[in-house]
């Protein structure tokens, strides 16, 4: 038993002195107290196998020793100096993104979270091109700032009714809901195409700065594009003169399996590229690495009080090591066929299971009340969320009506781990029903 408050105390403080409009997973909020690599515990010593690692974020796992051990020691040697001196940790930890990212992207600029990260990109692309008109994709998220809600596309992440002005949504490419053709096929992307071009010339001044997608779309519930859909968005959006921005911030860093980044699986080079959540397994790291080109175009000043920070450069270098010493791209690779397998099987059982997507360890279940209909089914996502909480098993959702399960675990994820979350969801899964 931890000396921490019990989860009832730790709960009536949340309800006293946080947002209210803070979201939580569960019917009663989950507390946790503490964690060791896929693991983590509640104050009444509870276990959870945990395969939503903070929101796809504890990518080496929870507390891995050799993360913990590179921030104590940079804390006990320089803590914090801002942007306006250079240090070494910032340097290391731009250089080894540098190395792993696609194309000719090369310079960084360090923020403190994915929504920080995106706005750089976004003022980025506008002061690059002198325009500034963007076009996102419907359902799309990218975080929680005035203009980051308004690129994202997902009316309950949107609490202003008048967003920042100049951005339009394209139709999302989601194959499972084609408003084209279903079964869907490669045709469909021609057509997804034609709609962005269609946007672009009806809805703006037909100079756009950018396009922003993300590769796997996190929050929307692992929207997977179809092959061949970014190779010509990047096509589209260039022929406008406008840039690509490719929002990795949940399907960066190995996630997708056999590659550092989701952009890699279709052979394109973005001019921008967002990073946060598994970059610095926790810390709170926000990234926004461009070309040469573009990175010179940026003549104003700009600074960042936090950003690049040692402590937390320290921790992306270090888990970056962790990523390449342990090979996270094929574990991630393998991890996921393994789990993708397991869930096929369960979906073949379990009608309302009308679709499991995602690539490596980024996979998805859609619940829906009828195979045919694909209605959703948000009764049904709860309880599966809930008996899996019983079983000692952590997982997420996501999706326009929250009912998509989201499970993204720790990159290093071990096959008895795998064998044991899988064991764990079949459990829940039979609970709530065939
Ligand atoms: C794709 C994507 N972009 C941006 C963000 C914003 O990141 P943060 O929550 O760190 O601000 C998120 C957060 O979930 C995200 O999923």
């Amino acid at each position: 038993m931890s000396d921490a408050p019990s989860s009832a105390e730790t709960i009536e403080g949340q309800r006293s002195y946080l947002l209210p409009s803070m979201l939580h997973l569960y019917e009663e909020p989950l507390v946790l107290d503490e964690g060791l690599g896929v693991r983590v515990k509640d104050p009444e010593g509870k276990e959870y196998l945990d395969l939503f690692a903070g929101i796809l974020t504890t990518s080496v796992g929870h507390c891995n020793p050799h993360v913990v051990d590179a921030m104590s020691r940079q804390m006990g040697r320089l803590g914090h100096v801002s942007t306006l001196y250079a240090t070494e940790p910032q340097v290391e930890a731009a250089r080894m993104i540098a190395e792993i990212a696609p194309g000719g992207l090369r310079r960084t600029f360090f923020t403190n979270s994915g929504t920080e990260a995106i706005e750089t990109a976004l003022m980025m692309a506008c002061v690059a091109t002198g325009r500034s008109e963007i076009i996102a994709l419907r359902v799309g998220y990218h975080g929680r700032s005035f203009m980051a809600t308004s690129v994202t596309a997902h009316s309950g992440w949107r609490p202003l009714a008048t967003p920042v002005a100049g951005i339009k949504h394209a139709l999302s490419p989601n194959p499972y809901r084609c408003p084209f053709k279903q079964p869907c096929d490669e045709t469909c992307v021609d057509k997804w195409i034609d709609d962005l071009e269609e946007v672009i010339v009806t809805t703006t001044n037909g100079r756009p700065a950018a396009f922003i997608a993300e590769t796997i779309m996190g929050v929307a519930g692992f929207v997977t594009p179809p092959n061949g859909y970014f190779e010509k968005a990047a096509e589209v959006i260039r022929a406008y003169g406008g840039l690509l921005i490719i929002d990795e911030v949940q399907a960066g860093f190995a996630r997708t399996g056999r590659h550092w980044f989701g952009i890699e699986h279709h052979g394109v080079d973005p001019d921008i590229m967002v990073m946060a959540k598994g970059i610095a397994n926790g810390a709170p790291v926000g990234a926004t690495i461009t070309t040469d080109e573009v990175a010179h175009a940026w003549a104003g000043k700009t600074i960042s009080t936090f950003g690049g920070t040692p402590i937390s450069m320290a921790a992306l270098c270090a888990t970056q090591e962790q990523m390449r010493t342990h090979d996270a791209p094929n574990n991630a690779e393998a991890r996921g066929k393994q789990l993708r397998t397991a869930l096929e099987a369960m979906q073949a059982e379990h009608p309302w299971m009308g679709d499991v997507r995602g690539m490596g360890l980024m996979q998805g279940i859609e619940i829906v009340r009828d195979p045919m209909t694909k209605e959703p089914d948000l009764a049904r996502t709860k309880a599966l969320l809930e008996a899996s909480r019983e079983e000692g098993l952590l997982i997420g959702v996501g999706g326009l009506s929250g009912t998509v399960i989201r499970i993204g675990p720790s990159l290093l994820i071990t096959e008895d781990e795998m064998a044991e979350g899988i064991e764990k969801l079949g459990r829940a899964v039979e609970r709530v029903g065939t």
